[in-house]
């Protein structure tokens, strides 16, 4: 059913073509790693998974080179990806095949709506938002998807103890993201003890666009909240 209240997308879709390997990968492997969850249904990690390991949800991992990573690193954590754009979800596709992962499973839909209605409460260990779309202009800031509705979401299913993490290399954006997080004292503490930005956690690999950019000097910050 479409969803009347809310009209403005954090994302445009660029269809983009598929390489061949893509194709294939969506024919061959998304058996394997991909979840057909729609609105309608509630998705239990749990039950998906078949045990009891922490389980983590990347949003919009892009070609998801660091979901990919992390999941490498942790083979002890279970990780959801959900990402809207296809060559993305191709890409990861690859990346699991050729890594021969088995703790990760991928979601191609929009977000905001697998939160609203697709998991349930409490059920999340953890949920990063890595490099979200930072919408530049000013009458685009509408778009940004870390708004207070997109906190009170989080806030439903990361489990009381669990984190979100994001991390933005827009500077303009970070201070929203924190006045935002701020905001949501009832659900949400600062794990940085000054209360500001954290250094970057173990868990968040350093993509390659972000060594270009440090030598540079673009700044990344890290935010890590903890549910309370
Ligand atoms: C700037 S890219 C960053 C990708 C990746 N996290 C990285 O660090 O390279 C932002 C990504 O978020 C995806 N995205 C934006 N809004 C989304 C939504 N509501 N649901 C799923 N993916 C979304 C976009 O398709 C895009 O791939």
């Amino acid at each position: 059913m479409a969803d009347h209240h809310r009209t403005i997308r954090s994302f445009v879709l660029r269809e983009g073509r598929l390489t061949q390997a893509q194709a294939r990968a969506f024919a061959e492997l998304w058996p394997r790693f991909g979840v057909d969850w729609g609105p309608g249904t509630v998705l239990d990690p749990r039950v998906l998974f078949g045990d009891d390991a922490p389980i983590y949800l990347e949003i919009g991992f892009g070609n998801g080179e660091t979901l990919a990573q992390m999941a490498a690193e942790h083979a002890e954590r279970r990780y959801l990806g959900v990402e809207v754009h296809r060559p993305g979800v191709g890409h990861l596709l690859l990346e699991l095949e050729r890594r021969g992962l088995t703790n990760v499973r991928v979601l191609r839909r929009d977000a905001v709506e697998l939160l609203t209605h697709g998991l349930p409460p409490a059920s999340l260990d953890g949920v990063y938002l890595f490099f979200p779309d930072p919408w530049p202009k000013q009458r685009h800031h509408k778009r940004r998807i870390l708004k207070p509705e997109f906190v009170d979401l989080l806030a439903r299913v990361i489990r009381p103890g669990g984190t979100f993490h994001a991390a933005t290399d827009w500077t303009p954006y970070a201070e929203q993201m924190l006045s935002v997080l701020d905001a949501a004292t009832e659900a949400f503490i600062n794990t940085a003890p000054d209360g500001s930005y954290s250094p970057r956690p173990d868990d968040r690999p350093l993509t390659k666009f972000e060594r270009r950019g440090q030598r540079l000097g673009h700044a990344v910050h890290d935010l890590v909240f903890r549910r309370r």
